[in-house]
């Protein structure tokens, strides 16, 4: 059946086959992530939030944005089943919609992570070729790259959920000991981590010299935080910390034994690493099934994997898994592993190691 066929199938409702439904759903599902992104970027949730409803013209008044492109937006919402529109044309951001949308979603922002859309597309081209050709595509093609992945950090970093997988570390934090965040990105996280435990001391290393420039600027007039640029893969001799975290930043390191070897080199007498990375199980066929699946494996073709093939790495990819990640930290020394899962984060598992 043609596509003509199927679409003309769908509108007058003539028994589609399920199959060619889903793939309609799925292009209008990528097609809305993309409306969505667009619409947190700009704040539209959050001017929509508890508002009565409106027509285009006063939601362009509202947002202060061009009025044909709040119209067409407002088309894909309402058409998606974002907003609602009323017999007048008016159209409102239910509650319990809102609750999930914008950066200040109460209920935790979902149209953040729809921004991943946006971040890959532009390296697509790139892509195709490395299908043809092998190679990687770097950190540096990705314009947005650390600004998105901060705030996704952000939703996912929960301070005392993370303190509280290891008894004891809230107090010695308190007291004051040497903490590494590896792969630190904007180092959010570890500038939280500084602002709460003032006699603790904070280090973050990355690659990226313009993460590293954006986490100095928001960690100005810190006393206890540091930021370094650093190849992680030569973290050798750089001091010992009592912890070190590493939050998704394995998989796509070039060579993650190395690293995790290093960060086990790094560990003080007695210290602990935890590492939060992406859940998955290792064997594709055990994540038949996983609820965002195809999302880690295409964010993984789409940077992960290949931001480490570029760097001359192995391209581990995001869904390198519990059993893989298990068995990498006990080759990098680690003789002590939990993995618990935190209900606040169903992206992530969190392994807990010490020598
Ligand atoms: C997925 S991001 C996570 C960033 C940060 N931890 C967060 O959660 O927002 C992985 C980070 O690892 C850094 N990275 C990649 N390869 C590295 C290397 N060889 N040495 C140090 N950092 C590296 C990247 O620049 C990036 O900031």
């Amino acid at each position: 059946m043609c596509l003509t066929h199927t679409l003309e199938a769908a509108s007058q409702n003539e028994g589609m086959p399920p199959f060619a439904q889903e793939l309609l759903q799925t292009i209008n599902h990528g097609a809305t992530a993309m409306a969505i992104s667009i619409g947190h970027r700009l704040g539209i949730f959050d001017t929509m939030r508890e508002k009565s409803p409106a027509t285009a013209a006063q939601w362009s008044a509202r947002t202060g944005l061009n009025e044909r492109y709040i119209a067409e937006w407002l088309g894909a919402m309402a058409t998606a089943g974002i907003v609602t529109m009323d017999a007048e044309g008016r159209y409102v951001l239910p509650n319990d919609h809102a609750d999930f949308l914008g950066a200040e979603a109460p209920a935790g922002s979902m149209s953040s992570m729809m921004q991943w859309i946006g971040v890959l597309a532009p390296v697509e081209d790139e892509i195709v070729k490395c299908f043809r050709e092998g190679g990687g595509v770097p950190y540096s093609a990705y314009p947005r790259f650390h600004e998105v992945m901060a705030e996704e950090s952000a939703g996912t970093f929960d301070q005392d959920a993370t303190i509280a997988l290891v008894p004891g570390l809230d107090e010695q934090l308190e007291e004051g000991i040497s903490v590494c965040d590896v792969g630190c990105g904007r180092g959010r996280s570890i500038i939280q981590l500084a602002q709460a435990y003032p006699r603790s001391h904070f280090t973050g290393y990355d690659l990226s010299t313009e993460a590293i420039a954006d986490a100095r600027r928001f960690a100005a007039g810190l006393p206890n935080v540091e930021f370094t640029v650093l190849d992680c893969m030569e973290m050798t001799d750089r001091g010992r910390f009592d912890l070190v975290l590493t939050f998704d930043a394995i998989h796509d390191q070039p060579h993650p034994d190395k690293l995790l070897s290093n960060i086990a080199r790094s560990l003080a007498p007695g210290g602990v690493y935890i590492a939060q990375d992406i859940w998955a199980h290792t064997k594709v066929e055990d994540n038949v099934g996983h609820p965002m699946g195809p999302f880690i494996y295409t964010v993984s073709l789409m940077h992960c994997m290949t931001v480490s093939l570029a760097q001359g790495g192995v391209g581990l990819g995001a869904a390198w898994g519990e059993e893989q990640a298990i068995s990498l930290l006990q080759q990098a020394g680690f003789g002590s592993i939990a993995m618990r899962r935190l209900e606040h984060d169903p992206l992530n598992a969190y392994y807990i190691c010490r020598s």
